[in-house]
């Protein structure tokens, strides 16, 4: 009788403790690297927790990093035919001639870790260890692969490993929201100087001021490096129906907006790609229309700069445009279904400083063939929140923070 009494109560303390942890995201800071233009996170790998720092990839499958100085007592190979390999969608069984060692093992579920900076793909293995942040235990068994020091060529100085965000059963914030409860929920918030961050699992939104939201899209063909004929792209796909600049709409048929059933067009978004990508036959338009409003605006042109065509003298681009001290811009706009929403990308998510004097509109032609029309970059991601909701299958996002008078590291 005494017992059962006394252990009520601690019962009742335990769920609290879980449900209160579970509100509660993950926080990862988010930092750039101004050589490579990537942005990376850090957080904690093992039994004796070794320090990961790796670049994100809204667009990769997995996380991976090197293993050459790895050592952990609670690492262990994912074995073939179990369930995580399963859950990995492992192709093969791996084996290595030795000797044992982190990412050297015999009867390992197989895996293809990518590095896109080599375009490298290598035939690996997949592992788990506990995964730690700020020190606590985040998710145990946490499924990655490893890389040798072979292999990081391109990664941000410091980076050893690519940490991926896709839409797969083992991205790092499904693997967190299947071990812990958590909503299949993250946000991205990449800084321009100081830490932004990444908060996965979260309830509530990071940022508590105005969003917009648009459906996440599914393209039904594979945009990753390797696939099994039949799979869909899990990266993340938004309905662009239209580019305005200074609120014209720019005159593109709508074709290269969708995509069709060979998984062409449409809009996506990288976080590995430097400046947002566009077709030539949006790019032509789109400088056109941005010189012309430049030009309206008493903004001088500047010879070209590649891979830029549209340059500018800085010093006739006047500040104090939307928030304190923006650049004063154009916009552009990416028009979103449903009443009035749309991407707004303005300020400095536009610009590049090329040199002291020039500055350029970071935009750059990706051809007439590009798999995707649109590929949202990483420049015009900055001081921008987003907010991906896999649950509802919906992106918010705020445009700049800048111009509500915030920041990634304020945030
Ligand atoms: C991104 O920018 C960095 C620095 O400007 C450059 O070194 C790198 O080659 C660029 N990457 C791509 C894919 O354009
Ligand atoms: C894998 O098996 C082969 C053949 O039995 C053996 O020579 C090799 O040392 C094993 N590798 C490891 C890492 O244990
Ligand atoms: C923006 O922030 C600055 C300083 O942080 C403040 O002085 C100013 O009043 C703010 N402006 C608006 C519109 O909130």
């Amino acid at each position: 009788m005494a017992n059962s009494f006394h252990g009520l109560p601690l019962l009742f303390m335990a769920t609290l403790i879980c449900s209160a942890a579970a509100q509660n995201g993950l926080t990862f800071p988010i930092r750039h690297d101004p050589k490579t233009s990537q942005f990376y996170t850090t957080f904690q790998m093992g039994s004796k927790p070794t320090a990961v720092t790796a670049v994100v990839d809204l667009g990769a499958q997995f996380l991976w990093f090197s293993c050459d100085a790895y050592s952990s007592a609670t690492y262990a190979a994912v074995p073939c035919g179990s369930a995580a390999c399963d859950l990995a969608r492992g192709i093969g069984c791996v084996g290595c001639n030795g000797p044992a060692r982190p990412g050297c093992t015999n009867d390992t579920c197989g895996a293809s870790p990518f590095n896109p900076f080599m375009n490298v793909i290598l035939s690996q293995g997949y592992y788990e260890d506990t995964l730690l942040s700020g020190g606590a235990v985040a998710a145990r068994r946490f499924i990655f692969s490893c890389m040798t020091n072979d292999y990081l060529v391109g990664l941000a100085r410091g980076a050893t490993g690519m940490l991926g965000l896709a839409r797969t059963a083992i991205s790092m914030h499904k693997q967190i929201a299947d071990k812990t409860g958590r909503p299949d929920k993250f946000s991205l918030c990449f800084p321009a100087a100081g830490a932004g961050k990444l908060t996965i699992g979260s309830r509530q939104s990071e940022y508590s001021g105005p969003l917009k939201s648009t459906a996440l899209i599914i393209n039904p063909v594979s945009t990753a490096p390797i696939y099994t004929e039949g799979d869909a792209s899990d990266e993340y796909f938004i309905g662009v129906s239209a580019v305005a600049v200074a609120g014209e709409v720019l005159p593109v048929k709508s074709s290269y907006f969708t995509i069709d059933k060979n998984g062409v067009g449409g809009t996506k978004i990288s976080t590995i790609q430097n400046y947002t990508a566009v077709h030539t036959s949006i790019y032509k338009p789109l400088v056109r229309a941005f010189n012309k409003a430049a030009a309206d605006r008493k903004i001088r042109s500047a010879a070209a700069v590649a891979p830029f065509t549209a340059c500018y003298r800085s010093e006739t681009i006047s500040r104090g445009g939307a928030g304190a001290g923006e650049l004063n811009l154009p916009a552009i706009d990416l028009i979103l279904p449903g009443e009035d929403v749309y991407w707004r990308i303005g300020g400095g998510n536009l610009m590049v400083e090329v040199d002291r004097k020039t500055s350029c509109l970071a935009v750059v032609d990706s051809g007439r063939r590009p798999r995707t029309a649109v590929v949202i970059g990483a420049h015009q991601l900055t001081e921008n929140y987003l907010e991906f909701d896999l649950v509802s299958s919906v992106v918010k996002f705020s445009s700049s923070l800048l111009s509500h008078n915030t920041s990634c590291s304020r945030i």
